[in-house]
């Protein structure tokens, strides 16, 4: 399609637009609104953009016509937390872990070995692989952390190569502190603070650090988040994964966009990220692999506070890169509702970014949108595991699939 040319997709048997009515949930107005859909609608795309929504009964001529036969058009997914640069792999830990091995996150140290040996085409190679399969299952928007290098040359690397595919990319020097720096890891948060920050800041948009017993305490993290943020990044967390701790406290005192994991909240925590514009975006697929309990994401949504999911995906605790099966499993096992979980997929993940172009197909946003061989959004959760996404469009443009109806 032509910059000057426009779409018109029609027949849309349900179009989940999440241009609501702004609720307790979501303050600021600037960004999408609550859960909303239409049937019988119809959407016109326009230099890359939502240009017009409504009923089908109503919709303007357009240079192309397709016609969708009934079924649901959603905004793409926005997948706010994945760790997609690495090298090896680790299903002998997941193995272990579904025979009775808890998960410990030791196993990273065997991903930094791997990544730190591996080649820039290797890594650059098995990064584009999970790119391109999250966009055929509907991501349109992903966030791509480094992590596995931790050294400060391995961690430029990782940021450079996340560049290449993602505007969201994320400095996680602060992953694990490195096996050269145990018997000193102030040493190693020095580092990671000071020329190593210096050699990842220009390719990041982001910085995280993962505060937990075994990685970095809370004055630790908090020293790692104020550093990346002098050097103009913006925060977030991997906070209360393995067990209670400071993390979603420490989210929240640096003003963090996100608080990552949340699996093991009190209710101070609950409050805290009810009463602030920290995210709570939750990984279903961790508590999947690693058969921990699901986080409660119903006690977060009742008390008022914004949720994403997301998948987590790395070789360790969640290798999957679908947001459909995060879906499902958030309905299923994490009492959300439908509308809610796909909100939290979509409109959740754009908040955890601070992008307000996209989770949403409001009139101007980015026409980053899903066709679902199905009629509605509920067949998500309804089919798990069934491949229903039929077409993917990016900034306007069908990247993915096809729109053709094989069921007609
Ligand atoms: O988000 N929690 C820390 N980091 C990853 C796990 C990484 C790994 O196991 O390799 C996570 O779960
Ligand atoms: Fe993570």
């Amino acid at each position: 399609m032509s910059d000057a040319e426009s779409t018109l997709i029609t027949g849309i048997g349900e179009l989940v637009s999440n241009d609501g009515e702004p609720s307790g949930g979501q303050p600021d107005s600037s960004q999408p609104g609550s859960f909303a859909a239409m049937t019988d609608a119809a959407l016109v795309i326009a230099r890359g953009k939502v240009a017009w929504t409504g009923p089908a009964s109503r919709a303007p001529a357009a240079d192309t016509v397709v016609d969708v036969a009934g079924r649901a058009v959603l905004p793409g997914f926005a997948d706010s937390h994945a760790h997609l640069v690495f090298a090896g792999e680790r299903s002998a830990e997941f193995a272990a872990r579904m025979a009775g091995r808890p998960y410990r996150a030791g196993g990273i140290l065997g991903t930094v070995e791997a990544t730190r040996a591996a080649s820039d085409a290797a890594l650059r190679a098995n990064l584009r692989r999970l790119a391109a399969e999250m966009l055929r299952q509907g991501t349109t928007t992903f966030e791509c952390k480094s992590g596995y290098g931790l050294t400060v040359p391995d961690e430029a690397r990782g940021l450079a190569l996340a560049a290449e595919v993602t505007p969201e990319v994320t400095y996680l020097g602060a992953h694990v502190v490195p096996p050269e720096f145990a018997a000193d890891p102030a040493g190693y948060v020095d580092l990671v603070c000071g020329p190593m920050l210096d050699a990842c800041a220009p390719a990041a948009r982001w910085v995280d650090v993962f505060c937990e017993d075994g990685a970095f305490g809370a004055d630790e993290a908090a020293t790692v988040l104020a550093a990346g943020q002098a050097a103009g990044l913006h925060a977030r967390v991997h906070a209360n994964q393995l067990g209670p701790g400071p993390g979603v406290r420490v989210a929240a005192e640096a003003g963090a966009a996100s608080a990552d994991h949340c699996t093991f909240l009190t209710d101070d925590d609950v409050d805290t990220l009810a009463s602030t514009p920290v995210v709570a975006t939750l990984l279903p697929g961790v508590e999947f692999s690693c058969r921990q309990p699901f986080p409660q994401a119903r006690r977060l949504l009742d008390a008022g506070a914004v949720v994403a999911l997301a998948t987590d995906c790395n070789p360790g605790s969640s290798f999957t890169s679908s947001m459909p099966f995060c879906i499902a499993l958030a309905v299923r096992e994490m009492g959300m509702t439908t509308e809610e979980a796909v909100w939290a997929a979509t409109a959740g993940g754009a908040r955890a970014l601070r992008r307000t172009d996209i989770g949403h197909l409001g009139v101007g946003a980015r026409a980053d949108l899903i066709l679902l061989d199905a009629p509605s959004h509920t067949y998500l959760a309804y089919r798990p595991g069934v491949p229903q996404i039929a077409a993917v469009w990016q900034a306007g443009n069908l990247v993915a699939g096809t729109t053709v109806n094989n069921a007609a």
